[in-house]
């Protein structure tokens, strides 16, 4: 028996979604289908409006502190009871959002014109985050077979091995893929990081949607006094309130800690937290727990559903194999053919949708688009039936 409907439609009209209203500037068109933007047209849950509302019953939202147990308790909690990790209040700190920490990690361990490692695909903001503090983008790209992706760790450790490359951005579990990394995978990138000086930082803000849970394997769980690593994760993703500043980032670090909380301070001047997201963060992970696991096997079914339905009725020009992680469909139609901007473009003019081109997040995989899938059933039937008339119209005109 489920307890959520997460079948239920609700409108974005008038919230200025980026997800609806950003895809004439995006995608050179207005009123597309979006499947883009990784968050999710599915309430957040009930349990987070009503200590929102509470909150809101005390009418002064003044400076408010997040070094505090509202804060500390329920994420000490949750990390206890959903990946059996037990973290100390020095551990944890606020951060206006994951990728603020990601940059501030990268700016404080790296001096511009330096290399910072990354994984190729990759979420594109990391791009844009390198690009924007004039660091060079060092890619490692990933090996892709018939069983899915891999670490290439001969061509990583030779890229932590030169002078110039100070920081590994790691995701995990990885975005656009949905790869899960395994403890041995993480323990080997920790090992080859630390031997070449090299500073980890893991963004883990999809860690609450690997399936089965138990599969996640956090960088916290390697993290010893003064390793140079911060891991950075936040209730954006798995909560749908990537609006409200939720994030946070944990170090056992106290020197790298000092100087990230010192800068959000001093320099930024951004490190009181927002009421209303402390009344959020309480209720999301001390009651919320039962709504994540019935949201990821909803998930696992939208998935399942694009799966076979590229297996049924696309498969001379698709492939996509179902993940262990994310709300995202990494789906290649290299397969195809053709040529990857007509299908870019016509997912656009004919489809109607909008899912993100796999050339954003890395140039040799533009064959593949990301497509969100975390949304009503219908949303899903409806978007896949506009890829299939997308790929009809690319196979008459190429016929
Ligand atoms: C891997 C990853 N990191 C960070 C973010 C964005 O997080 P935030 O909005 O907290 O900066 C996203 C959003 O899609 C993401 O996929």
């Amino acid at each position: 028996m489920t307890r959520f409907n997460f079948d239920k439609e609700t409108t974005r009209e008038g919230t200025y979604s980026v997800q609806y209203e950003g895809t004439q500037g995006i995608f050179g068109k207005g009123g597309l289908e979006p499947f883009w933007i990784a968050d999710m047209d599915i309430e957040a849950p009930d349990a987070i409006i009503d200590s929102i509302k509470r909150r809101l019953d005390n009418k002064i939202f003044g400076y408010t502190v997040w070094s505090n147990p509202e804060f500390f308790e329920p994420i000490k909690g949750w990390w206890k009871k959903r990946f059996n990790i037990t973290l100390e209040d020095a551990d944890i700190n606020f951060a206006q959002s994951v990728l603020y920490a990601v940059g501030e990690a990268v700016r404080q361990n790296s001096s511009e014109g330096d290399g910072v490692i990354l994984n190729a695909p990759t979420y594109n903001a990391f791009i844009k985050v390198f690009k924007g503090n004039n660091r060079k983008m060092e890619p490692s790209p990933l090996i892709r077979n018939e069983e899915g992706y891999f670490f290439d760790f001969e061509g990583f450790e030779a890229l932590c091995k030169k002078e110039e490359n100070k920081v590994f951005v790691h995701c995990n579990p990885h975005n656009p893929t949905g790869r899960v990394w395994t403890r041995e995978e993480n323990q080997k990138i920790k090992d080859i990081c630390l031997a070449n000086d090299v500073f980890i930082v893991s963004d883990e803000i999809h860690m609450d949607f690997v399936r089965p849970k138990e599969s996640f394997s956090s960088m916290v769980e390697l993290m010893e006094d003064k390793d140079p690593m911060i891991v950075v994760s936040g209730l954006g993703k798995t909560f749908n309130i990537a609006s409200l500043p939720n994030s946070y980032f944990i170090t056992k670090n106290q020197s790298v800690k000092k100087k990230i909380n010192f800068a959000a301070d001093n320099k930024y001047n951004i490190n009181t937290a927002n009421s209303l997201v402390l009344a959020a963060i309480n209720a999301a992970y001390t009651e919320c727990e039962e709504w994540v696991d019935e949201l990821n096997e909803y998930v696992d079914g939208n998935l399942a559903y694009v799966e076979e339905y590229i297996n049924t009725h696309l498969s001379d020009m698709m492939s996509f194999k179902k993940p262990d992680s994310t709300y995202l469909a990494w789906v290649s139609f290299e397969k195809s053919g053709f040529d990857e901007k007509e299908v870019h473009k016509a997912l656009v003019d004919v489809g109607g949708i909008a899912v993100s081109p796999g050339y954003i997040y890395d140039f040799e995989e533009s064959n593949h688009f990301r497509m969100n899938v975390a949304s009503s059933r219908k949303r899903i039937e409806d978007g896949m039936k506009r890829i299939h008339k997308t790929f009809d119209h690319l196979k008459g005109t190429t016929d």
